[in-house]
């Protein structure tokens, strides 16, 4: 019954989505948020193979990823995109076409022969470049040449292109980044079209323009960089809380904000650092975007990676982001609206999270009146990372008490019960 609520709930989007007559991008892609791996924030912009034969962006490291993809069974769960970020240019274009030229020594075969080992694997092929004079890691960018590259991508076999904004006027990115959406388009081979030009708008205090994103990108960058921390984690999730109001409406099939990459299967969280991440990312409608070495990652992370009932919440057909809902005694409140509904009400994806660093697990008691979750036959609770759980129904008035450990989450769904 539930999947029979989901497949409903995706066609009356689907067709919100066309009465809504163009708002949104209409290339068919990312009804749900991209997952997948990239390689910007574990590799960076290593390029000594010599030194480091396993991490330096080149062939060999996507070809493993996307080996490891598979056989690791995050494609199972839903990871498809294989993406590269910065780095993988020559420093020149070549001199009579003018083409973009993939690094020699470290792509020897070119990007047409890596496209065909991840699509041979079933996974897409991302790319990354910048609307520029220049890649932020210095290597050439689009601007001068967007008619050219767009149709390279495509020959490329490229299915999701993560278009940057260093080097660049913004003023020139409201007209900059469509144009090179349109050329996209005009290729006619479908690609995710992932644009950073919001980031580069807040970064100096400019509202990005919403409704023009929504138009021409299937995701964009709101804001900074993540890097590997709690503290930088926890100034992004601060960031989306503070402005949702100016953020969350945007969300939706084909459109999506993207707070920035997974870091689970790095060094910078711990175990229940992981869990707070993915966690926020499903109620945020995130993309799933891994960044990380794939053959090292901890069993135990892995299985945070792959929880396919967060999943599920992130991959809401709904596709409706949540929000802050309240922040009391340093513990806050996230709340997503996912499936399945029942009697018009939706059923919702809630994480609570500590802010408290002092030691103990503190305990905390709502009302799901408090919560705002008012159905009246209740709902049936689980906990997202004991897939089994049940802990029973609750109603209005009934209290929903938990512990959270520092800097932790507990994260639940409640489901919404029918007549
Ligand atoms: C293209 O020209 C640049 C600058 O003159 C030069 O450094 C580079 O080696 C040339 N590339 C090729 C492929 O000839
Ligand atoms: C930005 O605009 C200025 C003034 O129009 C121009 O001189 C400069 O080349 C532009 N920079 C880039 C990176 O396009
Ligand atoms: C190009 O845009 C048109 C109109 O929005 C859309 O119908 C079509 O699917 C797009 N094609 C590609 C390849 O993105």
């Amino acid at each position: 019954m539930y999947s029979m609520l989901n497949i409903v709930a995706a066609f009356v989007f689907l067709l919100l989505q066309l009465l809504q007559g163009g708002t949104a991008l209409d290339n068919g892609l990312a009804l749900k948020p991209p997952m997948g791996w990239m390689s910007w924030q574990r590799f960076r912009c290593i390029t000594d193979c010599k030194t480091y034969p396993d991490e330096c962006i080149s062939e060999q490291l996507f070809r493993r990823h996307a080996d490891l993809i598979v056989s690791e069974g995050y494609a199972d769960v839903g990871y498809e995109y294989v993406i590269i970020d910065d780095c993988w240019l020559e420093k020149n274009r070549d001199n009579k076409t003018n083409k973009l030229v993939p690094d020699r020594k470290r792509f020897p075969n070119g990007l047409n022969v890596l496209a065909d080992h991840i699509h041979e694997r079933g996974l897409k092929f991302g790319l990354y470049q910048d609307f520029g004079t220049n890649t932020c890691a210095g290597y050439p960018g689009v601007i001068n040449h967007m008619a050219l590259d767009a149709a390279t991508f495509a020959n490329w076999d490229v299915d999701y292109v993560k278009l940057d904004g260093c080097y660049a006027n913004i003023s020139d990115m409201a007209a900059g980044y469509p144009e090179f959406g349109r050329l996209l388009n005009s290729t006619g081979r479908p690609m995710v079209y992932s644009c950073s030009w919001p980031a580069y708008q807040s970064e100096v205090g400019q509202m990005p323009e919403y409704e023009s994103l929504k138009k021409h990108c299937n995701l964009w960058r709101n804001w900074d960089d993540i890097d590997d921390s709690l503290e930088s984690l926890m100034q992004i999730i601060d960031y989306f809380g503070k402005n949702q109001d100016s953020i969350q409406p945007h969300a939706g099939p084909g459109h999506w904000n993207d707070p920035d990459m997974l870091l689970l299967g790095n060094y910078g969280l711990s175990y229940d650092q992981s869990k707070l991440q993915m966690a926020i990312w499903a109620v945020l409608a995130a993309p799933l975007i891994m960044s990380n070495d794939l053959a090292k990652v901890r069993p135990e992370i892995k299985d945070i990676l792959q929880n396919r009932a967060v999943i599920a919440v992130n991959q809401d057909p709904l596709g409706i982001q949540g929000r802050r809902l309240l922040m009391k005694n340093n513990i806050e409140v996230w709340r997503r609206p996912i499936t399945p509904t029942a009697d018009a009400e939706y059923s919702y994806a809630v994480a609570f999270v500590s802010r408290r660093v002092d030691g103990a697990p503190y305990a905390i008691s709502f009302t799901l009146k408090d919560l705002s979750l008012n159905n009246e036959y209740g709902y049936g609770v689980q906990d997202l990372f004991e897939p089994n759980s049940n802990l029973g129904v609750f109603r209005s008035e009934s209290h929903f008490n938990t512990r959270v450990i520092p800097n932790g989450v507990n994260f639940y769904k409640f489901t919404a019960l029918g007549n």
